[in-house]
């Protein structure tokens, strides 16, 4: 079986502790879009450790881990990361695997997203500038380059060709930057991806399907930051949902049972883009505070705001949501009171659904407020234990997406989740 767990808000969800607490459930774990914009954090050993490409299972033992063709990867990124790797002893040769069919971003990519940026001024994305939109801009353009194609003896010079391109387009921009330096590094990091397992992903996953195996697809990003669902042009350049599953890996929409959709007790965002709820007083500040809402792969402070119930439940629906996990409640533990966003007005209406352009739209989000705890609730273990105020906090979000949350986070560490 497959099951799947991903962001429904704007990404940085939790998405690698939440992972990192399955884990051990699962014989493989399998990245299936995004790339090094990600920033998953977990701790192992109470350290702190963030995966921006590599799954959040490479730490469990026996667990194979895969980087799939919906993905588009940095080398440089990768061999960083494996170096992180070494130093936890983690034997990541028996237990890495790469589709062959994963895109690569190259140097010019990454400079194509600073130009691309630069050229937008006010009205930027907020791009984490690892170069993704370029990278599927070649994919679906069917001009990119593959991690199988490392292999092959065209590849320099095919490499070449791409980068030329790259280089008119970096031209029409008028963006002038050295790259060589960063080339070096490249070439040299491909060398070390050769080293890895490259695999055919697609076969690798299904032979481990057909063979019984339990599989946890884990997402990056968030469903309102979907190419296709999320709040465009303000999103990110690949299919985050569920959907993406089936074709960042090669697997059948048959073989998925659970989605497993995580979302905070309140909500940020990281970037340009809309933000119904957003909060520019103390309370935003406070959750900033003490959430430590800084960005896992930039050091952004992230945009902080009341949980917006009209976004995550289109986000349930475009996923199919099956159970929620909510964390970060532990942030809201000092507040008097908190709020839920329950519909938007805008023109004279009100509405419970996301419209076509939030961005265009003056919306003033329509709240239910709630009592606040005001109790330190990150030693409690058992669901019975947390505070009646936070189970009427939690049952309104049940009732109201109609998805049980069936996990409750209450702190960063990995043992810090408690089961509803
Ligand atoms: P991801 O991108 O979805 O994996 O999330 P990030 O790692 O970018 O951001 C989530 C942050 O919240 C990380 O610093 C986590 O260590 C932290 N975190 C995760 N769950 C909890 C929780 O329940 N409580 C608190 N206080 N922090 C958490
Ligand atoms: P994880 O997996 C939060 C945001 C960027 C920007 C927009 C486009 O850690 O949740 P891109 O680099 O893709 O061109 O950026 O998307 N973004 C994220 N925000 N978490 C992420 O990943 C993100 N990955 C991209 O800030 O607004
Ligand atoms: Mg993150």
């Amino acid at each position: 079986m497959i099951d799947v767990i991903l962001g429904l808000q704007w990404g940085d969800e939790g998405k690698g502790k939440v992972v990192d607490y399955f884990a051990s459930r699962y014989d493989v774990i399998a990245r299936f879009q995004g790339g090094p914009n990600a920033g998953h954090t977990l701790y192992v050993d109470g350290k702190k450790v963030v995966l921006h490409q590599i799954p959040s299972g490479i730490f469990k033992p026996g667990t194979k881990n895969l980087i799939g063709n919906g993905v588009v990867l940095d080398a440089v990124a990768l061999q960083k990361e494996c170096e992180t790797l070494d130093s936890f002893g983690i034997d990541y040769r028996k237990s890495l695997f790469i589709s062959d069919r994963t895109q690569l971003i190259l140097p010019t990519h990454k400079a194509l997203d600073r130009a691309s940026e630069q050229s937008k001024g006010k009205e930027k994305i907020g791009s984490t500038l690892k170069g993704i939109g370029p990278a599927y801009m070649d994919k679906t353009g069917r001009n990119g380059l593959r991690v199988g194609d490392v292999r092959d003896k065209s590849f320099v010079s095919n490499y070449i060709k791409l980068r030329l391109k790259h280089q008119k387009l970096l031209d029409n921009f008028s963006f002038q930057e050295d790259i060589s330096q960063e080339e070096e590094t490249y070439f040299n990091a491909l060398e070390f991806l050769r080293s890895l397992n490259i695999v055919s992903g697609e076969y690798f996953i299904n032979d481990a399907f057909d063979k019984g195996q339990r599989i946890l697809a884990e997402g990056a990003q968030g469903s309102m930051l979907d190419i296709d669902f999320g709040t465009f042009p303000y999103v990110t350049s690949s299919t985050t949902i569920a959907a993406g599953v089936c074709s960042g890996l090669g697997v059948s929409p048959h073989k998925i049972r659970e989605v497993i959709g995580i979302t905070k007790a309140y909500c940020t965002r990281v970037g340009s883009g809309p933000f119904p709820t957003e909060l520019h007083d103390e309370y935003g500040d406070l959750l900033r505070k003490k959430g430590n809402e800084f960005g896992a792969t930039t050091g952004r402070p992230r945009r902080c705001g009341w949980v917006d119930l009209v976004a995550l439940k289109y986000a349930c629906m475009i996923n199919g949501v099956t159970q929620i996990v909510m964390t970060k409640a532990d942030v809201l533990d000092e507040l008097d009171t908190l709020k839920v966003c329950k519909s938007y007005s805008f023109n004279g209406e009100e509405t419970q659904q996301v419209p076509f352009q939030m961005d265009k739209l003056n919306i003033e989000p329509v709240y239910r407020e709630f009592k606040g705890w005001k109790k330190d609730i990150s030693h409690i273990k058992t669901y019975e234990d947390l505070p009646a105020e936070m189970l009427e906090y939690v049952s309104h979000i049940n009732d109201y997406l109609k998805i049980k949350v069936n996990y409750i986070s209450n702190g960063p560490g990995s043992d810090q989740i408690i089961k509803a």
